[in-house]
């Protein structure tokens, strides 16, 4: 029945726009050949508004693609929405079952949750797209025929500290010193049963250090918070307001007295932040510019922070591929597995409680 749908509306799709329904192993997509500017124009001439899901945990993580979007491209209407990737995606899947497989709710999604990606393209939900930039994004991180694209390189595990409460040259660069004495009080960790990037993270910490480091992290009296900006925002006060001065698991924050440092013997997790086009869109022109600019040399050398790793060669200056102490598709193949995944949350879920707090999106106290 679902099947039938799904069949109905990627070949009414393909009546009217390029019978993708065919590209998959048949006809290879070629690679766009336009120029921004030539886009911008034929997505001049599509009514409506281009829905964007950017998948992120603080509304401030959209602020910046949205500032620099809307200035190259000030006629496009355009409403970018921040959730956490996990709402992103069950919200897409629930509008596309209630619309009979007509709408997705939304037009690019841009998440974390990289097991979606394969299981929409098999279902013919994904319009495939090649930017021009195309050859220049290294093959791990790019759907061969087009389906979905790796964006940029996200990561956790790196430590975040606050240079004023542990100066530089007291903070360690293994995850196991931080089980010292010292550090009793002054830890602030995002649930690693409420992110499934930073659960991938712990259950490298486990393979490596066994549940015993664990049970001795949960002693040293961790704050677990909601949100992987959370924990540096709070890191980020003054002594003044709260003792807590280093993370292993959470983001930085932009606030000046937040440093960062990467671990020297502990893994690491780095990802391809994914995205697409749903097949569904009615502004497949509007779409396939904000995928380009995402991918262009502009967003991609100003646009991301200042990571020395990338989906694209250019801009992957310190060659994620290459390292040591992460695996960039180490993730990606984690989260395919969703039965295993399930089994390692609640792993964690036993010792650390259900998550508590808002949604960290919603929590103002922190943001
Ligand atoms: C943008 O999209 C969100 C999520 O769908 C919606 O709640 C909001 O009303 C939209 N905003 C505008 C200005 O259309
Ligand atoms: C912290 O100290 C290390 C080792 O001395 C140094 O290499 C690094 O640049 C310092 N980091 C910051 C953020 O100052
Ligand atoms: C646990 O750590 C928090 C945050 O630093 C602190 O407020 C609290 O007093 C600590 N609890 C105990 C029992 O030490
Ligand atoms: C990564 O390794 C490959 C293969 O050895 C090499 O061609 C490439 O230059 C390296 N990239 C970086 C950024 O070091
Ligand atoms: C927001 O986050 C702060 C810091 O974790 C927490 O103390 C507060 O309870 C949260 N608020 C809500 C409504 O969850």
């Amino acid at each position: 029945m679902v099947r039938v749908i799904i069949l109905a509306g990627c070949c009414l799709l393909a009546l009217v726009s390029s019978g993708f329904c065919l590209s998959y192993g048949h006809e290879p997509i070629g690679i766009e050949s336009r120029s921004l500017d030539a886009i911008y124009q034929a997505a001049l001439k599509e009514k409506g508004t281009l829905r964007v899901s950017w998948g992120g945990d603080a509304i401030s993580n959209g602020a910046g693609i949205i500032a620099a979007f809307t200035k190259r491209f000030p006629d496009v209407e355009f409403n970018l929405t921040v959730d956490l990737s996990k709402y992103h995606d069950s919200r897409a899947d629930r509008t596309f079952d209630t619309s009979n497989g007509e709408d997705d709710g939304t037009d690019v999604v841009l998440l974390q949750t990289v097991h979606d990606f394969p299981r929409w393209k098999k279902a013919n939900r994904l319009l495939p797209y090649k930017v021009a930039t195309w050859n220049d994004i290294q093959s791990p991180f790019k759907d061969e025929d087009g389906a979905f694209t790796g964006c940029f390189i996200g990561e956790f595990g790196t430590i975040v500290f606050n240079d004023d409460k542990a100066p530089n040259d007291t903070v360690p660069t293994t995850y196991q010193s931080f089980l010292k004495p010292e550090w009793r009080n002054k830890l602030a960790m995002t649930y690693p049963n409420d992110d499934d990037a930073i659960l991938y993270l712990f259950t490298l910490i486990v393979k490596r250090h066994g549940w015993t480091f664990i049970d001795s992290l949960v002693s040293q009296n961790v704050t677990w918070l909601r949100g992987t900006g959370t924990p540096s925002e709070l890191i980020a006060k003054p002594i003044s307001q709260n003792e807590l001065a280093a993370s292993f698991a959470a983001s930085p924050s932009a606030a000046a007295v937040i440093l960062t440092k990467l671990p020297t013997e502990d893994h690491y997790v780095t990802w391809p932040q994914t995205a697409a086009i749903f097949a569904t869109t009615k502004m497949p022109e509007t779409a396939k510019l904000f995928m380009s600019y995402i991918m262009s040399d502009e967003w991609q050398a100003d646009g991301f922070p200042s990571s020395g790793y990338a989906t694209r060669k250019q801009f992957d200056t310190d060659g994620v591929l290459n390292q040591t102490l992460t695996n960039p598709l180490g993730f990606v193949t984690f989260m395919q597995d969703r039965a295993n995944v399930e089994r390692w949350r609640f792993q964690f879920e036993t010792t650390l409680g259900t998550p508590q707090g808002v949604s960290p999106l919603l929590n103002k106290t922190v943001i």
